[in-house]
């Protein structure tokens, strides 16, 4: 059986609104091999909600990883068994998300400021998975923003028995910038991230932030043990079968063509379960970015399928507007 356990090499980032299922089960057939994260839920959601449904996934996902937002360590453990009796194979906290309503439900990137407090939702979720609980952080908060910070930050989690951390290199500001202002405006500060790496090897460090190409990739993995890629991988779903190429099992590329037709089947089973075509669609969108009939493909893709009555046809007649061998 494969061990999905091991550290990640390269992974792709949590992203709220973005790596859902459909989305994720896009990305698996891009590259079997990354390891793939959820959006954020939330432990109360997981609690008060239908935690079935916000904890689907597909069998191909693996490895998967769950991530969970949340400081009640009481909730976060439940949550986290959650999650591994449902087969997921890594459990994520959430310390690194900057948005009002995070803050306000006291979690997410404002948590650095609490060492203890994360460090005891680390102690009650490993007591009662098997799984690896690991942190998703960045380099500091506001004013707090030296690597003397983030050290303790992560010798308090270590010591909780956390030995995975993905920091992604750019402080959060807390009051006034956007949530996606925060991913542009403070700037990236890689050298402190492999500063963490060289001064506590031991501990597996995950770089995040600005990784854009298999150069950036081979250039932070001299430094760290693994990457892992946010918005370019979603943006440009093709940079999936690079990282496949560059650092996966040697797979053949497949043909973007071969891609969609491999959705297919997946859209059909999922809109006899009641998804809209648009909600999974939207995802593959960038597929053919940078090829002739990229435009064309988006449009198409765009203007039809939200009609209703529209099905995998709708792809089918999109793929008519690209040239054959894209
Ligand atoms: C649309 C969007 C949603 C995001 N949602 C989450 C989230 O739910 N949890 C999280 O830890 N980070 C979230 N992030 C941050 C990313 O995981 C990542 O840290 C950030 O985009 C920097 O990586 P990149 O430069 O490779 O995109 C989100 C980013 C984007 C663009």
């Amino acid at each position: 059986m494969t061990d999905y356990t091991r550290p990640a090499r390269v992974s792709i980032a949590p992203m709220m609104d973005w790596t859902d299922r459909h989305c994720r089960y896009f990305m698996r057939l891009l590259s079997p091999s990354v390891h793939l994260y959820t959006e954020m839920v939330t432990a109360a959601a997981l609690k008060h909600g239908d935690a079935q449904k916000l904890l689907q996934f597909e069998l191909c996902e693996h490895p998967i990883a769950l991530q969970i937002g949340g400081s009640d360590p009481k909730l976060m453990a439940e949550a986290a068994k959650l999650g591994a009796d449902k087969g997921y194979d890594e459990i994520n906290i959430n310390v690194g998300c900057p948005s009002d309503r995070v803050q306000s439900g006291q979690f997410g990137a404002c948590l650095m400021s609490q060492p203890d407090l994360v460090a005891a939702c680390v102690g009650a979720m490993k007591s009662v998975v098997d799984i690896p609980v690991t942190i998703k952080t960045r380099i500091g908060i506001d004013d707090h923003d030296d690597y003397g910070f983030l050290r303790n930050f992560v010798i308090a989690n270590v010591e909780a028995g956390c030995s995975t951390f993905i920091v992604h290199a750019r402080k959060a500001i807390l009051a006034g910038l956007s949530p996606k202002e925060n991913r542009l405006i403070p700037p990236l500060n890689y050298d402190r991230v492999y500063r963490l790496k060289q001064e506590m090897p031991e501990i597996t460090i995950i770089l995040n932030g600005g990784v854009a190409s298999i150069a950036d990739c081979q250039r932070h993995l001299e430094q760290v043990d693994g990457v892992m890629v946010g918005r370019q991988a979603y943006q440009q779903p093709w940079f999936l079968t690079e990282l496949e190429q560059a650092f996966g099992n040697g797979n053949a590329m497949p043909s973007r063509h071969a891609i969609v037709r491999q959705m297919l089947p997946y859209i059909e089973k999922e809109m006899a379960l009641g998804a809209e075509l648009k909600h999974i669609t939207r995802h593959m969108l960038g597929l053919y970015a940078g090829q002739p009939g990229a435009r064309a493909w988006r449009r198409y893709l765009s203007e039809h399928a939200h009609r209703i009555g529209g099905g995998i046809d709708v792809l089918e007649t999109a793929l008519t507007k690209l040239p054959q061998a894209a």
